[in-house]
């Protein structure tokens, strides 16, 4: 099928490369014309792994082609994904301006019938007012447009092979024929017939990707409910690391028991610094906003929320009562990026921390295998060195804000002989404490002794 896709931030990029790959004709277009001529020229504007690859197989066989004119992207399409931003308002609102503006410029253009799909995640009934604006639009001529949703569960970081390998393809339609067009679109991935680039065409034997139809407003408040309970799920964790550190018990070993019963599962319990992204901070308070304009208190979200906000004033006491005195301080920040395997810094904890310490007055010194370009626009101030190593050297302190390979695989014996100070303060519970002080660092995580 020819598919264009509209937005190419992480997820539209992602989509529009994997259903190149996946054999359909692909057109994708954003407003922001110095991404699309960098993708023009072969570049690649985001760190995902594989991505790189496959927009240059999808680009040899002209599977896949990019447009700054909208116009020519909505014409040449069967099939419309919006990928667009949905950043949250100050009221944690989903600012859904770029949809509307999107579903305008599709109502103008389009010259034939088009199915238009909701890839962007967009609070519950998003999808009727879309619906709406494309037939106000297009002056009442409604039969052009289809309309669906189809969440996206991709993580960052694993995105192309989340998308080769889902657990499941919601899709949110209004009768029967749009949800076959969606199985047609996605028959490729569930028939498992494409080049997978992670495993180079030879995929283990999985199971298979459930296709789920469901209503709009469904499919719309699936993908809330799923992210935000992975949000709560790790909120919980968190207070259960309060609580081992008050009771003097371990929260691996509480965490890890609990997981092993299947109800429950060990992902999502891993407790420290909490959630960034853009995906979890947004989506919780657009689900809270949600809630309470339908008149329902979503109080378990709110704490949820809460409780991960205070995670960065906890590392703050972590690291005011070590240190003592912050201000003129070395201090080395491992992370950067909201989590390992990306290079995205939106609603990044470590930057919060960063923050902070940068308030107070600490000297600061920071390693990210992919994060430093992004954050140095934002702390020009901050030293950074691509060697993590070098981060320490001379530090009164190293924190540890991110879970990258490279952190977790740290030689800290001899990292400790380059630092001023033996001292860690683990944000992400990544070193046993034993093994650290037997090294002769002072170390400090969360929930643990
Ligand atoms: C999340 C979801 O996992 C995807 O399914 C979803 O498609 C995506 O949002 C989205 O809405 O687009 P992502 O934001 O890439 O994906 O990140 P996650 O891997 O889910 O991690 C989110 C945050 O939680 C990170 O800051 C991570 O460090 C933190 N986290 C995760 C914990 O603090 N503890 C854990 O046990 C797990």
């Amino acid at each position: 099928m020819r598919i264009s896709v509209i937005g190419c931030g992480y997820v539209g990029l992602v989509t529009g490369a994997c259903l190149a790959e996946a054999g359909h004709e692909v057109v994708c277009t954003d407003i922001n014309t110095e991404r699309i001529a960098q993708l023009n020229a072969g570049g690649v504007p985001i760190y995902e792994e594989h991505l790189g690859e496959i927009l240059a197989s999808a680009r040899k066989s002209g599977k896949i082609s990019y447009t700054a004119n909208i116009g020519d992207a909505i014409r040449s399409g069967d099939a419309i994904f919006i990928c667009v931003g949905t950043p949250p308002k100050d009221s944690g609102e989903a600012d859904l301006s770029a949809i509307d503006h999107v579903a305008r410029q599709i109502a103008a253009e389009a010259q034939s019938s088009k199915l238009v799909v909701e890839k962007s995640t967009v609070p519950a009934r998003t999808g009727l007012e879309l619906s709406r604006a494309l037939k106000a639009y297009s002056r009442g001529d409604a039969r052009k447009f289809r309309v669906a949703s189809n969440p996206e569960f991709l993580r960052e970081g694993t995105a192309v092979y989340d998308f080769f390998h889902p657990d499941r393809i919601v899709v949110g339609v209004e009768d029967v024929s749009t949800a076959e067009e969606l199985r047609e679109i996605y028959r490729p991935i569930l028939e498992r017939k494409f080049h997978c680039p992670v495993h180079q065409g030879a995929c283990p034997p999985a199971a298979k990707a459930e296709f789920l139809v469901t209503t709009i407003n469904s499919a719309e408040l699936i993908k809330h409910a799923s992210n935000s309970f992975l949000a709560l799920k790790i909120s919980y964790a968190n207070v259960i690391a309060d609580l081992c550190e008050r009771i003097g018990a371990d929260v691996e070993e509480v965490t890890h028991a609990m997981g092993l019963d299947p109800r429950i599962g060990t992902q999502f319990l891993k407790a420290g610094l909490g959630f960034g992204g853009f995906c979890f901070p947004k989506d919780v308070q657009a689900f809270i906003h949600l809630s309470a304009t339908v008149g329902v208190d979503f109080e378990i979200l709110k704490a949820t929320e809460r409780v991960n906000k205070q995670r960065i004033e906890r590392f703050l006491e972590k690291i005011h009562k070590a240190l003592w005195v912050v201000k003129g301080k070395r201090i080395a920040v491992l992370g950067l990026a909201f989590k390992a395997n990306t290079d995205d810094i939106r609603f990044a904890p470590a930057l919060d921390v960063v923050k902070k310490l940068l308030d107070e007055g600490a000297v600061l010194h920071a390693s990210d295998p992919e994060a430093i370009a992004g954050t140095r626009k934002l702390f020009p101030q901050i030293e950074y060195h691509d060697d993590p190593y070098e981060t320490l050297r001379n530090a009164d302190a190293a924190l540890v804000c991110t879970e990258w390979d490279i952190f977790k695989k740290m030689d800290w014996d001899r990292a400790g002989k380059l630092m001023a100070r033996k001292l860690v303060i683990d944000g992400r519970n990544l070193y046993s404490p034993k093994h650290m002080r037997e090294l002769g660092f002072e170390y400090y995580s969360f929930g643990r002794e």
